[in-house]
């Protein structure tokens, strides 16, 4: 065999070699170099079709050719692979293309619905306050009037965290009531919402852990009228200012006199429906007159003060406002559920 051509079929298998070793464009440009630049090796070779024998000539140098045209070929085919997987895709990118939609996330329904309450007492002079989750008994119950043993204090099934039951998750938000008693004198116009615990069983209507916000007015001369002239202005915001109310009287230890507020039902303004069970009322807050005993507690003189507390269920008021029939699905955190608020 002629010995130019032994040499060709070396220079194919060394560039066999070499491009299947090149993994980068760098590489591939050092490959490229080596082999098929002016210089190189298949260069090479043609330069040497000159010493070979007259009569082998066309038979060599056709068989050059053809090597140089496979070289090629390799060579390009391997260009487009490196180019596609490194991303290096300048005409492929379609910019005309719709972006990525990236779903964003919104305030959870409880969360606005507090803000919006808190605005709304905020707008009248309220300030904020907040309270611990892990409460004692004596904030729980026994500064808010509840003697021990008394029934009253089953009307909230406790969790319990000490053996003595004197330490408890708080059943209401009303022991903030009490702290912020302690820390200033009156006036306190305070709002403090807040998680609650109660040890009761889970259903569309009750939750073992849920919201509250807590109100409380304490001044000279506060009268159960700024009571009532301050929820319904709450209720006209809240729920619109064409909303009918109710005040019937109900009991807790910590006010005297004790009432809770109703609103005509803003599903089907008071005729009756699946919502207000057909009685056009919905109960909305508890609330009353801070009782004389929960002053003494706090050391506020009940002769030259008074004031008035209510405290309102959070999830109660999002779900009868947004129409949601089990207050579950607040906690569920289906996106499916959340992004319609
Ligand atoms: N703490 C009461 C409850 O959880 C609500 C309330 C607060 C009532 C303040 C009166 C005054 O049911």
């Amino acid at each position: 065999m002629n010995a130019l051509l032994e040499k060709s079929d070396h220079i194919q298998r060394e560039f066999d070699e070499a491009l299947a070793q090149a993994n980068d464009r760098d590489e591939l440009e050092r490959v490229r170099i080596r082999f098929l630049s002016r210089n190189g090796l298949v260069a090479q070779l043609f330069e040497q079709l000159k010493d070979v024998p007259i009569e082998e000539k066309p038979s060599v140098g056709k068989a050059l050719n053809i090597l140089k045209a496979r070289i090629l070929d390799q060579f390009n085919e391997k260009k487009r692979l490196l180019e596609r997987s490194t991303g290096d895709r300048g005409k492929e990118l379609d910019l005309t293309l719709p972006g990525r939609p990236r779903p964003i996330g919104t305030r959870h329904p409880i969360t606005q619905t507090i803000d919006e309450i808190r605005q709304i007492f905020v707008s009248m002079g309220f300030s904020i306050a907040y309270g611990p989750e892990i409460e004692s008994d004596y904030y729980n119950f026994e500064a808010l009037n509840f003697p021990p043993d008394h029934p009253a204090r089953d009307m909230q099934d406790t969790f319990f965290l000490s053996k003595g039951k004197k330490v408890l998750l708080r059943t209401h938000t009303s022991p903030v009531q009490i702290r912020t008693m302690e820390r200033q004198r009156p006036p306190v116009r305070e709002i403090m919402p807040g998680r609650v615990y109660r040890n009761e069983a889970v259903s569309a209507r009750s939750l073992v852990s849920f919201h509250q916000i807590e109100g409380l007015y304490v001044d000279r001369g506060v009268t159960f009228s700024d009571l009532k002239g301050t929820l319904v202005a709450f209720a006209r915001q809240f729920y619109g200012k064409d909303v009918q109310y109710r005040f019937r009287p109900t009991f807790f230890p910590f006010t005297e006199p004790s009432a809770d507020m109703h609103i005509s039902c803003f599903l089907c303004k008071g005729s009756g429906c699946r919502m207000c069970k057909y009685g056009g009322w919905l109960e909305i807050l508890g609330a009353g007159m801070v009782h004389p005993h929960v002053f003494k507690y706090v050391g506020y003189d009940p002769e030259k003060y008074s004031g008035f507390a209510f405290g309102m269920g959070i999830e109660r008021i999002a779900s009868l406002r947004y129409g949601v029939d089990d207050i579950r699905m607040f906690y569920e955190n289906d996106v499916r559920f959340l992004r319609q608020f």
